[in-house]
């Protein structure tokens, strides 16, 4: 599935209205979503709109400084937390064992959302769901969901 957003806030609703088709989505363990693509695609304000979506009334900032952040989902249906990540300045995917990564992996009511999982690929669950975002002129982002 395609999509081209014209600002800011048509990502956002993007997120938002995956967010309600995402309970269908089948996952063992922990529902990933796999972000992929270049410094100002649109990777974080694509998780602002989900965060929002799923009634996260804290900001979500870019995680870049401190590789994860945890947020309760308060609306709690399918999924019980969020995980905020972002692997740009990750060597590899060994750093994210420090961090009980794979502990979190386990969880069927962790939804995990990876900003520059590319970087990662090779430890994140078969079933991920691969979102990638790419510049198309001006304010305009293409976000292909695989
Ligand atoms: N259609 C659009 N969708 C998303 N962001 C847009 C759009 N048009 C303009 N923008 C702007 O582009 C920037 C996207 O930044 P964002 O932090 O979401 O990118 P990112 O992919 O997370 O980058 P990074 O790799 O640095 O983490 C924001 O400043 C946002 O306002
Ligand atoms: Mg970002």
């Amino acid at each position: 599935m395609e999509i081209i957003t014209k600002k800011v806030e048509e990502t956002k609703r993007a997120a938002a209205e995956l967010i309600k088709k995402i309970d269908q989505m089948a996952h063992q363990g922990a529902l990933v979503l796999a972000l992929e693509g270049e410094l100002g695609a649109g990777k974080t304000a694509f998780t602002q709109g989900l965060a929002k979506a799923l009634g996260i009334e804290e900001k979500v900032l870019s995680p870049t400084f401190v590789i994860m952040k945890h947020f309760n989902i308060p609306s709690a249906k399918t999924f019980n937390n969020l995980y905020h990540l972002d692997c740009y300045r990750l060597s590899g995917e060994t750093d994210l064992g420090e961090i009980g990564f794979k502990e979190i992996l386990k969880g069927q009511a962790n939804l995990v959302v990876i900003e520059w999982a590319e970087r990662v690929k090779k430890i994140l669950p078969k079933d991920a769901v691969w979102i990638k975002f790419e510049h198309a002129g001006e304010d305009n982002r293409r976000i292909t969901i695989i």
